[in-house]
């Protein structure tokens, strides 16, 4: 194995002469001619052996939740529920593709800070099993809707247990000035969980926190479990309830490039159950049933996305260019974040000796200086016009945010395995743009 690479991929030499060869034994030659550039694609066995990976690690008393914003495609959530995880949707969108999907409702946890009252009922109606409510207006709206249809809904209240996770802040969550969920410190937590207890049409299973993604520090997960933990304690003194679920999010971290390494799972595991096992012996408490969120530590590393060289731009000491045929529309993360990934030239090896390398900045096709997939990134110099570029770790979040910015199409998603392959989302047609334009008569 060779992370970032998924499993099941073939790679020639090392970096930064490195070339992908094959995927989910494919040859990406044959991938691009078949289906073109961009594409992503995605490892079937490195997607469901991450999925198995956290049922063994957790085990059968703690739920996995599959939280599809990391990449919400219909074929991803039928491999999740088969795989024995629920699903974690966030927007009617959301929910509609897993009801597509055949997700049972029951498996569905709805999370948002604004749901509207549309998605709520189409929600409520398709029978979801956990609503994350996530303001006190929610929560009457919730108690509104279950009234009506003579069921309490069945709801955990989202906690911001006031923990900076390390973390870029576009996807820190669970600090005090967030958007997301109920203070603790600032006491909203407490106030949230005494009006969901009273509420009507109301059924209040427990409490949510999610710290934040991309999180390696696992002091920061621990701290939350604690205190969620605590919370669940100070319930049961003031309300004489004891709440029986606790949900822990997603968040853990992976390795995008050789300077990051994974937060292993066990450990992640072992850490959660440990904080949670020693704050419920600390209050005596009986255990929760704990759940936990991942998106990107399942999807993320299976993906990987192709390119097609179309120009190389090189400015005497300044700077060689090297741009693809996508960009920030398929992959907004390094405009966003500042995200880094791992590049390799991909496609039938050249002759030996390995030619030399150059560093050179990857950028996308858009109408913007910040469209780069990377600034420096050393790949072979003979790296030409037409030839096919691969990024290491592109399932989660790509897709998933992707646009039409500059009216490019959106690539296919195509999962690839034991030598075959299964378009899970096809490629976005130019008509399919066009179609929704008006234009003036
Ligand atoms: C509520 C919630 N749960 C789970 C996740 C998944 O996080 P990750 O993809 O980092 O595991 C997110 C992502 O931001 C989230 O907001």
């Amino acid at each position: 194995m060779n992370p970032p690479w998924p499993r099941t991929a073939v790679l020639h030499a090392e970096p930064p002469s490195q070339r992908l060869l094959a995927l989910g034994g494919l040859g990406v030659e044959d991938l691009a001619e078949r289906f073109g550039t961009p594409l992503y694609l995605l490892d079937r066995a490195e997607l469901v052996g991450r999925m198995r990976a956290y049922r063994q690690v957790f085990g059968p008393q703690v739920d996995v939740v599959y939280a599809a914003k990391a990449l919400c495609v219909a074929g991803v959530l039928q491999l999740a529920t088969a795989e024995g995880l629920a699903i974690d949707v966030a927007s009617a969108g959301e929910l509609a593709t897993a009801i597509r999907a055949e997700v049972p409702p029951e498996r569905i946890v709805f999370h948002g800070n604004n749901k509207s009252v549309e998605e709520l009922v189409a929600a409520a109606e398709y029978g979801v099993g956990r609503f994350v409510a996530d303001s006190f207006v929610e929560l009457e709206r919730l108690s509104e809707l279950g009234t009506v249809l003579d069921r309490d809904l069945t709801v955990l209240v989202r906690i911001t247990p006031g923990i900076q996770a390390d973390t870029h802040r576009s996807i820190s969550t669970g600090q005090d000035d967030s958007k997301f969920g109920f203070s603790l410190s600032a006491g909203l937590a407490h106030e949230a969980v005494a009006r969901a207890l009273k509420l009507p049409g109301v059924e209040l299973l427990g409490v949510h926190c999610h710290i934040g993604s991309q999180v390696f520090a696992l002091e920061a997960f621990e701290r939350a479990a604690s205190l969620l933990a605590g919370l669940l304690g100070d319930v049961r003194d003031r309300h004489g309830v004891v709440l029986a679920e606790l949900n822990l999010g997603g968040g853990p971290g992976i390795a995008y490039t050789d300077r990051e390494r994974e937060l292993p799972l066990e450990r992640y595991a072992e850490t959660l159950g440990a904080a949670v096992q020693a704050a419920c012996d600390a209050r005596g408490l009986p255990l929760p049933r704990l759940a936990v969120e991942p998106g990107r530590s399942i999807v993320g590393p299976a993906g990987v996305t192709l390119y097609t060289v179309g120009t190389v731009k090189k400015i005497p000491g300044v700077r060689t260019y090297l741009s693809v045929d996508g960009g920030m529309s398929d992959n907004p993360r390094p405009a966003l974040y500042d995200a880094r990934y791992t590049f390799a030239a991909a496609g039938r090896p050249p002759g030996d000796p390995s030619p030399e390398t150059r560093t050179v900045a990857v950028a996308g096709k858009h109408c913007e200086s910040g469209d780069l997939l990377a600034r420096d990134v050393t790949l072979p110099a003979d790296l030409a016009e037409g030839d096919l570029l691969a990024v290491a770790a592109t399932g989660a979040y790509t897709f998933a945010l992707a646009s039409n910015y500059n009216r490019l199409p959106r690539p296919p998603v195509v999962l690839v395995g034991d030598g075959q392959a299964q378009v899970l989302v096809r490629r976005e047609t130019l008509d399919e743009i066009l179609a929704r334009d008006v234009p003036l008569s």
